[in-house]
């Protein structure tokens, strides 16, 4: 990755064919008497996802000058835990979802059974990756897999698609925030915090990197809230509003209002930007071009 002042979408287009490559190869090393679940998860990793997290902890890394091959282990992990996420999120039990990417979800192309075991087989690659990294120290390793434990468990993605499932439509806005800081921050503070593991920083740059991971995992599930309700059903390549009687943020806000609401979460993602990169001029611009890019997604 080169140094540069704006993001732009192209940069992440190439990153993310360089990524993917990477990915299949990881998924195809895996040693197994079994055809049925590396298949499913190869098919799944060739649908094309943005690989936005990826991207943003590879990102930061570069500014805190870690290691690339060190990053890469954190992007692969990462990514496992976030396809073991949506595999299972569209399963007929969670939100029973035919197509994601525009393309059948595992369970249609394959069957239930499989869709749940490379759901559980990516969630233990992600750890596995990070176990049998060669360019981590044990310690490093140790900490990295409490973290990602943490992110994906109970005090993270795991609760919050709990909560998804069952909170009611007529929520209160700030357990709705609750609910997309545990099903969607924590990945993405995670992408973040990975990197305290092989860098050090001090207390205060810490509360501003988590503050830049929380906002950004509200920005990305309000904006995908907002793309069930007014998105463009082929560009999102999911089936849209299906969310119309969940607690969605889009259903209880109307479109000015979610903009505004993003918006202040944005300034809050950019002071925490500011305080963290103490005004350096380049990765601040870039940084927060790269937020703008989340902001006006479209799919
Ligand atoms: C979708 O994530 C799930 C949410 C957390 C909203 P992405 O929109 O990052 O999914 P892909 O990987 O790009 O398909
Ligand atoms: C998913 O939220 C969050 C995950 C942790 C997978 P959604 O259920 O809204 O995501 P999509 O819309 O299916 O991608
Ligand atoms: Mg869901
Ligand atoms: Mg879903
Ligand atoms: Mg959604």
């Amino acid at each position: 990755m080169k140094i540069s002042e704006n993001f732009e979408k192209k940069q992440i287009k190439s990153f993310s064919l360089n990524f993917d490559k990477k990915l299949i190869r990881h998924i195809q090393e895996l040693k197994s008497p079994d055809k049925r679940i590396k298949k499913a998860m190869i098919y799944f990793a060739k649908t094309g996802g943005k690989r936005i997290r990826p991207f943003l902890l590879c990102r930061m890394g570069l500014y805190l000058d870690i290691k690339p091959k060190i990053l890469d282990d954190f992007a692969l992990s990462i990514e496992c835990v976030h396809l073991h996420s949506l595999i299972h999120d569209d399963l007929p039990s969670m939100d029973n979802d035919d197509y994601r990417r525009g393309k059948l979800t595992v369970h249609k192309k394959f069957d239930e059974a499989t869709a749940v075991l490379a759901g559980d087989m990516f969630q233990v690659l992600s750890v596995k990756t990070l176990a049998e990294s060669k360019n981590l120290s044990d310690n490093q390793k140790i900490k990295s897999i409490q973290m990602l434990s943490k992110a994906n468990g109970l005090e993270g993605l795991i609760a919050g698609q709990s909560m998804d499932i069952y909170m009611k439509k007529n929520s209160i806005i700030k357990d709705i925030e609750t609910m997309h800081l545990l099903k969607t921050g924590a990945l993405f503070s995670l992408c973040f915090n990975l990197l305290l593991t092989v860098k050090k920083l001090n207390l205060n740059k810490k509360r501003e990197l988590k503050k830049i991971g929380d906002t950004i995992g509200k920005i990305f599930q309000v904006t995908d809230d907002m793309l069930d309700r007014w998105g463009n059903e082929k560009k999102v390549g999911k089936k849209i509003k299906k969310d119309s009687q969940k607690a969605n943020i889009a259903y209880k806000l109307n479109r000015t209002e979610c903009i505004k609401y993003l918006k202040l979460i944005q300034n809050r993602n950019y002071k925490a930007m500011q305080n963290f990169f103490n005004k350096k001029r380049e990765p601040l611009l870039y940084m927060s071009s790269l937020v703008n890019f989340i902001v006006n997604r479209i799919k």
